[in-house]
């Protein structure tokens, strides 16, 4: 028995400062996407990443279904993209410039890089699912991250 509510958990692990990314996808039903702070760097060779999805989320299993997923890592100026692209239920692609990675995942411009590559697991992990991919097409930019921490959104001076 954890001695531990979930607003402890949360704000304890609210204390890593992460990047903030969009992962996002071309469905049948046009372009779909959520805002992601669980992404990581799994594996080099093979180029592998990770991120976790709520099993709450209207957005995931549209993602999940699609021939390729693309990362968006956030520039400091797009905090307004990063909320849009939390909120569920709206069409978050509405008026957000993008153009197509080379499997057709879509990359949101103005991001500080892009990677594109194909889900090879997913697995169950309490409220959220595990979901590892494999990168085939990396990209950057020039600018600076935006950042989360406790809950709010900063950037690196
Ligand atoms: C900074 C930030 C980080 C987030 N990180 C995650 C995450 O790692 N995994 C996840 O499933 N949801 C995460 N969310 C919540 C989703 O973005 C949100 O539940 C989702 O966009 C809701 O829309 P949907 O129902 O269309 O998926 C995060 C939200 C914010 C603001």
């Amino acid at each position: 028995m954890s001695s531990h509510s979930v607003d402890d958990f949360k704000d304890v692990v609210g204390h890593f400062a992460t990047g903030v990314v969009v992962v996002s996808a071309q469905t049948l039903d046009g372009p779909a996407g959520f805002t992601c702070q669980t992404f990581g760097s799994l594996s080099l060779e093979p180029a592998l990443i990770s991120f976790s999805a709520s099993s709450q989320s209207q957005s995931w299993p549209r993602v999940r279904v699609a021939s390729t997923v693309g990362v968006n890592i956030l520039e400091s100026g797009q905090e307004s993209l990063a909320r849009v692209f939390a909120t569920s239920g709206v069409d978050k692609f509405a008026g957000v410039s993008w153009s197509p990675a080379p499997g057709g995942a879509p990359l949101l411009d103005g991001a500080l890089a892009h990677l594109e590559g194909r889900i090879v697991s997913v697995t169950t992990q309490g409220d959220h699912e595990l979901v590892v991919a494999e990168i085939d097409f990396v990209v950057r930019h020039e600018g600076r991250p935006l950042v989360y921490y406790r809950g709010g959104f900063g950037v690196l001076t």
